[in-house]
């Protein structure tokens, strides 16, 4: 699998569970809590994997070949894993029952949907442009690794 059909699957099952979550009765409690922190985990390992993998792959292929917008593009992408990061973060201190929870998950299936929406509809094409089919099975080889390794709680 290349490293773009592994991370689009990522984004179709997050993006499944999230429309789950926000199906569910404000009373299953427990169920919530159960479907956000799967959603917690998956964002994370797949924001981690982007981050210390795929990013720097495609940043540097941008620079080599001078393009920016690729490269901005890596950039904005960071600021917005920090901006999921801080919402998942506020999310883990609320309780399912707390008025503002289901704001919070509002605004955090928006902030997701935006970014899957910049990445494959604007980065990924940039990295399929700036790397051949051989670099990106290459990367999707070391992104499944680094997931597995993160899911099973070890190290990466
Ligand atoms: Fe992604
Ligand atoms: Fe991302």
């Amino acid at each position: 699998m290349d490293a773009i059909t592994l991370l689009k699957a990522d984004h179709k099952k997050v993006g499944e569970l999230l429309e789950d979550i926000k199906g569910l009765s404000q009373s299953a409690h427990v169920e919530r809590r159960k479907l956000f922190e799967q959603i917690d985990r998956d964002l994370t390992v797949h924001s981690k994997i982007e981050e210390t993998i795929f990013y720097p792959a495609l940043k540097k292929k941008a620079q080599i070949g001078n393009d920016d917008d690729a490269k901005q593009e890596v950039l904005e992408a960071y600021e917005e894993h920090s901006n999921v990061k801080g919402m998942l973060k506020k999310l883990e201190r609320t309780e399912a029952t707390d008025e503002t929870y289901n704001a919070k998950l509002q605004v955090l299936g928006e902030l997701v949907k935006h970014h899957v929406h910049e990445e494959e509809h604007e980065m990924f094409r940039e990295a399929r442009d700036l790397m051949s089919e051989t670099e990106l099975d290459a990367l999707g080889v070391e992104l499944a690794r680094a997931k597995e390794e993160l899911m099973s709680g070890g190290p990466a």
